[in-house]
């Protein structure tokens, strides 16, 4: 029998959102419940669990290249499910910080606001057009600038994120740096590599 390929997708998507929600709110319940502190652990978690699905998404195509077949070319398959696993996880994290911001007066700079909700426009573009019928419609071109710019925005809030919490939380920014400046090595090794022996993206 034909499992259909949504399949796979749908439930790599569903079980992580839902493991995203529950942690959430585990967290939130933990550190004082419905209160400033509850809610704003619910933001922490809900970001340190999207952040890996994001790495694994960002640098599937770059292990794929470097280390062609085994697992590297199973992440890069499954690629779009990862991807789309960490949309739906930091639109978790999105529906905590509305309730923190909402509800208990947590506030940013506007630049924040606008670079982070942006960074929120670029990751559902991003979701929505992550199958084969808008990757047809767009052109692949203009579809990979959209990936490109979304993944690049996304990495940088990360790094940013991360980076200045060194200090305050090295035991949970130090590990992530570390993997954002892994991620980055992928990128340019695989890039050279690229460009020595030219091969399909
Ligand atoms: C308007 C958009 C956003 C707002 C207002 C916002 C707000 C927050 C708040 C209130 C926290 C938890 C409290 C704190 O530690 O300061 C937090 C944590 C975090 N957010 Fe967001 N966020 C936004 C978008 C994003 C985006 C787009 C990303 C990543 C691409 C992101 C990544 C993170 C990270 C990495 C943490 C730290 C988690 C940790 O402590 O380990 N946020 N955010």
């Amino acid at each position: 029998m034909r499992i259909p390929t949504w399949t796979p997708t749908g439930t790599i998507v569903l079980a992580s959102a839902l493991a995203a929600l529950s942690l959430g709110l585990g967290f939130m319940q933990a550190y004082g419940g419905w209160t400033r502190e509850g809610v704003l652990a619910g933001t922490a978690i809900t970001a340190r669990w999207a952040f890996p699905f994001f790495i694994a998404a960002w640098s599937a195509s770059s292990l794929a290249r470097l280390w062609p077949g085994g697992w590297r070319a199973a992440l890069l398959r499954r690629r779009r499910a990862i991807g789309l696993a960490f949309a739906a996880n930091h639109f978790v994290h999105l529906g905590f910080v509305v309730a923190a911001v909402s509800t208990f007066g947590e506030t940013r700079p506007l630049f924040v606001y606008l670079v982070g909700g942006g960074a929120y426009v670029m990751i559902a573009l991003m979701a929505l057009t992550s199958n084969d019928a808008a990757q047809r419609w767009m052109g692949f071109k203009r579809w990979k600038l959209l990936h490109a710019v979304g993944g690049w925005w996304v990495l940088v809030i990360f790094a940013n994120s991360y980076v200045s919490r060194l200090m305050e939380k090295p035991a949970i920014a130090g590990p992530a740096v570390a993997l954002i400046v892994a991620a980055l090595a992928l990128r340019i090794a695989a890039a050279v590599k690229g460009r020595m022996r030219p091969q399909a993206a």
